[in-house]
């Protein structure tokens, strides 16, 4: 029997195969996306308790405008109004620009206002859990990063954190360059029930977790550190964590260290 592969063949399997890779690539970039959609959903009860709160203080201080007829209280209402309006339309462009697809393009970014866009979107709900979070921004290093993704990591980290800390606890959030190395270092801190070592090994698997669905139905995934460990190595970064059960874990996230972009000089107009 004759057994030669026709060029026919050989080109469709070809055909196949790209074909195949394409798929593979779209459902990776689903995967990134869903997964991204699922953290955000932890947060959904603290963002509409934060949410409604904003709208008390809106209801409350306009109703006193109205029944304070004179210009200080009135003013005061406004300013209250204004800040409340602020405070929720700061919320809402974390949540857009948050969720919004991106492609795969990296861009030179300083790292700390990376970070305060995610700490927005938690900072309700560490305080509704009791956790204290501290920053430590000592340089504003700059990396070429793909912010959606790095945020995304950012958000999983912050998310895994504060689950691990029940009782609450303490959250620090640092990030410094090291010159030497040619790193920008990223790191959060928890001060909750830490990590086992024979659980330490498994933590960057895909579906490996812990966490059973909550009354909400929230369980864990096991896709959150897998995908940052992705993530990272498509950064030229890397993850790293050290934990101790009991005392806390520390999760540190390197990128290659880039020079900041000289700001274009604004011409000034002499008069
Ligand atoms: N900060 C942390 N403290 C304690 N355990 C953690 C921490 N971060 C991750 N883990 C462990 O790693 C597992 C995998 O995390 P992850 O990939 O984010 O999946 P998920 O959060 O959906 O369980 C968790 O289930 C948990 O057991
Ligand atoms: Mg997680």
């Amino acid at each position: 029997m004759k057994s030669t592969i026709s060029e026919f063949d050989e080109r469709r399997a070809a055909a196949r195969i790209a074909e195949l890779q394409q798929q593979v690539q779209s459902l990776q970039q689903q995967l990134l996306q869903a997964q991204k959609m699922s953290s955000v959903g932890v947060l959904a009860s603290s963002i509409t308790h934060e949410f409604n709160n904003i709208l008390m203080t809106v209801i409350n201080y306009a109703k006193m405008g109205i029944r304070h007829k004179d210009a200080a209280m009135r003013d005061k209402s406004f300013e209250k109004i204004l800040a409340a309006g602020h405070r929720a339309s700061k919320i809402t462009t974390g949540m857009l620009s948050y969720a919004r697809q991106q492609g795969d393009r990296r861009e030179p970014m300083d790292l700390v206002p990376l970070v305060e866009d995610v700490l927005v979107l938690v900072e309700k709900d560490l305080q509704r859990y009791r956790v204290r979070l501290t920053t430590k921004f000592d340089d504003h290093p700059f990396a070429a990063v793909n912010s959606g993704q790095v945020q995304q990591v950012i958000l999983n980290l912050i998310v895994n954190a504060r689950q691990a800390m029940e009782q609450g606890g303490n959250l620090t959030v640092s990030v410094r360059q090291n010159k030497e190395q040619g790193q920008a270092e990223l790191s959060i801190q928890d001060s909750g029930c830490g990590i086992p070592p024979e659980k330490l090994r498994r933590i960057f698997e895909p579906f490996f977790t812990t966490k059973t669905a909550d009354e909400q139905g929230q369980g864990g995934t096991g896709l959150g550190l897998s995908l940052a460990r992705d993530i990272m190595e498509a950064h030229g970064g890397r993850i790293r964590v050290e934990s101790a059960v009991g005392i806390g874990t520390t999760f540190t996230l390197k990128f290659p260290l880039i020079a900041a972009p000289v700001k274009p000089v604004v011409a000034q107009t002499v008069r």
